[in-house]
């Protein structure tokens, strides 16, 4: 018997081997013209395991400071070996994996892989693209350069507008009640502690879930299907799908060392929590439909703050957006058209208010 073989064997006797990876050998992924999809739930799972790696080695430099951590990243950038790339590839697989978790949504959302059985498995994609999001926002504020200072402070103030709730809530992410270097240590251990804990928790949940209901099939074609079983395509999950899958985390690391090289990404001015805001400050590019919208609104609305209203808005948008499965009828055949009608209406408005706000002065 070969060398893998007696491994096998080994593993096999100790821990159940064949058991524990049989129902990867059973998994199936349906063949069709958008199968490609199904590659991006992959695709962003592979650029977090990028930021735990590269995290982990700015974690060896990086200190946690007003006072130093600024210089911190600086030294990564001018004095560590390679210290450069590895900033740029964290910077850039975050800005990277926030898209692809945004197309997986979309793409589950148009196939209409939420419905019955697998509602559960878009709760926790919800809570995971709500987990990045946070990891985006709190990594930011982490170079305490001048546009992170300034994003964060305009950013918490904004939390502060949920009634009831919003002031605690800002003081608690500030750490006071301004943006000071207790901010940084508190997002500092959200970002390395809380949000890596939780995400990992989750991604294993949403992992589980999609290996117990399978890889869905768009309804429409399982009709098609289920008339006529011939027509039936699908490919084994292992080993076909995961090579294939291999083949796109590939392409998904040349984009990403391409990009990480090429352009650099930018440390910017220390921070002077003592300047007057610069003019134009914005927030990252997937936060920049709401600030954008907010930014429209009237200052006020019927007697209430045009602020507070937006807030409001958003978090009532948020809250049936993670529920949007339990409003769709569980009959096969029937299918709510609003909610892709929904889903279009918020994918031309995000990508519309967002070039906007990106254009605006
Ligand atoms: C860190 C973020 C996420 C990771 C790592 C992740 C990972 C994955 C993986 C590996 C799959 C299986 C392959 C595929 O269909 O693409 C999957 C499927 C799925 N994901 Fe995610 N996901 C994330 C976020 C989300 C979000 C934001 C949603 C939606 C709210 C979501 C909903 C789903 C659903 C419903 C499926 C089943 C798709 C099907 O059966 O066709 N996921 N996810």
């Amino acid at each position: 018997m070969s060398r893998l073989g007696n491994a096998r064997n080994w593993l096999d006797e100790r821990l159940g081997w064949d058991d524990l990876i049989g129902p990867l050998h059973k998994k199936t992924v349906p063949l069709h013209r958008l199968s490609y999809w199904y590659f991006l739930g992959g695709i962003t799972l592979f650029l977090f395991v990028i930021q735990v790696l590269t995290g982990i080695l700015l974690l060896l430099y990086y200190r946690p400071g007003a006072n130093e951590a600024f210089e911190s990243v600086q030294y990564i950038m001018t004095q560590v070996q390679f210290g450069w790339l590895i900033r740029s590839i964290h910077s850039w697989s975050a800005n990277l994996m926030i898209f692809t978790a945004f197309a997986h949504m979309f793409s589950v959302l148009f196939l209409k892989a939420y419905r019955k059985p697998r509602e559960l498995t878009w709760v926790t994609g919800m809570i995971l693209l709500f987990l990045v999001m946070g990891f985006g926002f709190s990594g930011y504020l982490l170079p305490w350069n001048t546009s992170a200072f300034f994003a964060t402070k305009v950013g918490t103030e904004i939390t502060g507008q949920v009634p009831i709730l919003g002031k605690p809530l800002m003081v608690f992410l500030r750490g006071g009640e301004e943006v000071t270097g207790a901010t940084l240590t508190r997002f500092f251990g959200f970002h390395v502690a809380v949000l890596p804990g939780l995400a990992t928790l989750f991604i294993v949940l949403h992992l589980l879930l999609v290996q117990r209901c399978g890889i869905s099939v768009p309804p429409k074609l399982e009709l098609e299907w289920s008339a006529n079983p011939s027509a039936r395509r699908e490919m084994k999950f292992f080993p076909n799908f995961a090579l294939r899958e291999l083949m796109a985390w590939y392409v998904a690391l040349g984009v990403l060392g391409a990009l990480a090289a090429i352009f650099p990404w930018n440390l910017g001015v220390k921070a002077d929590p003592f300047a007057p805001a610069p003019a134009g400050i914005k927030p990252e590019w997937y936060f920049l439909f709401m600030f954008q919208t907010l930014k429209l609104i009237p200052s006020k609305v019927w007697l209430i703050d045009g602020e507070v209203l937006g807030v409001l808005a958003f978090g009532l948008v948020a809250l049936v957006w993670v529920l949007l499965p339990f409003f769709e009828s569980d009959h096969p055949l029937h299918m709510k058209g609003w909610i892709t009608g929904f889903a279009v209406f918020a994918l031309t408005y995000m990508t519309g208010m967002s070039l906007y706000g990106y254009l605006a002065k």
